[in-house]
């Protein structure tokens, strides 16, 4: 029977796993220490793990009968894909199910930054609300402002088509442009980096973590942007560098932002980041919807099988593995 490693307790049902392997779920909250990984993987047909897990090359060459890694999430930043591809192991994801949940959430930031709702609830709980007054927690228009989106991909896109919905001049910028055909159906306008940054009210990113996005944001970006923009960030936290990020909102070079994603994660506690009235963090809950949850399981679960069998993963990140 094939062995498997499941990296934490998964909200589906492990019964087709069941059927024809020998399935080890991690049982602790936070994730297995490295040397865990380390000596699990070398016993292993197959792995199935999340974004908290670094799989990098000391780990998948130590994994002497790995036939596939299968992750639960979208990005794959924590895996190193080269080294997978170099031994020919095919490396899953769960793109499309997230998506709109991502969306929401990112818009779910979006409006909350926009109207200071996280202030306004802290304020009320500390007994601090003491009339209507008429300037009492002034936020930014949504509706009818430019929204920049950085990176329309899957997210991005469904973001976009959001968007419409409240009237706003969406601007992105993206590796590639899109076709014009799609461009018209999002309704947006493709400008250079720089162009984004200095006319968006709301810049929410929505690229994957690569060498070329980490740290994307970082002192000059700020100083392009409005001194009224929003930043909101549900991607990776490393396309942000959380120092200039502390100096661009202790320092009024954009007015908020609203970050589902840190560098590094968790949050340190003493991260002066903490402190801003200005900053709403959450932590990495953008696809935890529950119906989404239980779909990104099943699918790391059915890239799994797929890799045990030896049958191509329905969602692949290097399909060169198969030529
Ligand atoms: C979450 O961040 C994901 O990549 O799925």
């Amino acid at each position: 029977m094939p062995k498997i490693l499941i990296t934490r307790r998964l909200p589906a049902s492990l019964d087709a796993l069941d059927a024809f392997a020998s399935v080890e779920v991690w049982p602790q909250r936070q994730p297995p220490p490295y040397e865990v990984l380390l000596d699990r993987i070398r016993q292993v047909d197959g792995l199935l793990c999340l974004l908290t897990d670094p799989i990098d090359r000391r780990l998948i060459e130590a994994g002497v009968n790995l036939k596939v890694i299968s992750q639960m999430a979208v990005g794959y930043d924590n895996i190193d894909v080269a080294a997978a591809t170099a031994r020919r192991i095919p490396v899953g994801h769960t793109p499309d199910v997230l998506t709109d949940a991502t969306a929401d959430f990112a818009w779910a930031l979006l409006m909350a930054a926009a109207r200071r709702v996280v202030e306004a609830e802290r304020l009320t709980r500390a007994h601090q609300w003491q009339t209507w007054e008429p300037d009492l927690l002034l936020g930014a228009d949504v509706g009818g402002a430019t929204l920049g989106i950085v990176g329309l991909g899957r997210i991005g896109q469904a973001v976009a088509r959001r968007a419409k919905g409240f009237e706003m001049r969406i601007l992105y910028t993206n590796q590639t442009r899109c076709s014009p055909e799609l461009e018209q159906q999002l309704g947006v306008e493709f400008v250079a980096f720089e162009e984004l940054l200095a006319r968006a009210d709301f810049v929410t990113i929505h690229t994957p973590l690569t060498p070329q996005t980490h740290h994307l944001f970082s002192d000059y970006q700020f100083e392009q942007m409005q001194s009224s923009a929003v930043l909101i960030n549900t991607a990776r936290g490393a396309v942000v560098d959380p120092a200039a990020l502390y100096r661009a909102l202790s320092q009024g070079k954009i007015a908020a932002a609203a970050i589902d994603v840190t560098e590094p994660e968790p949050i340190p506690s003493d991260s002066p980041l903490l402190t801003l009235e200005n900053l709403i963090i959450t932590p990495h809950i953008a696809s935890a919807s529950r119906q989404t949850r239980t779909k990104m399981a099943t699918m790391a679960i059915e890239n799994l099988i797929a890799g045990l069998q030896g049958k191509r993963l329905p969602h692949c990140v290097n399909p060169e593995v198969y030529s």
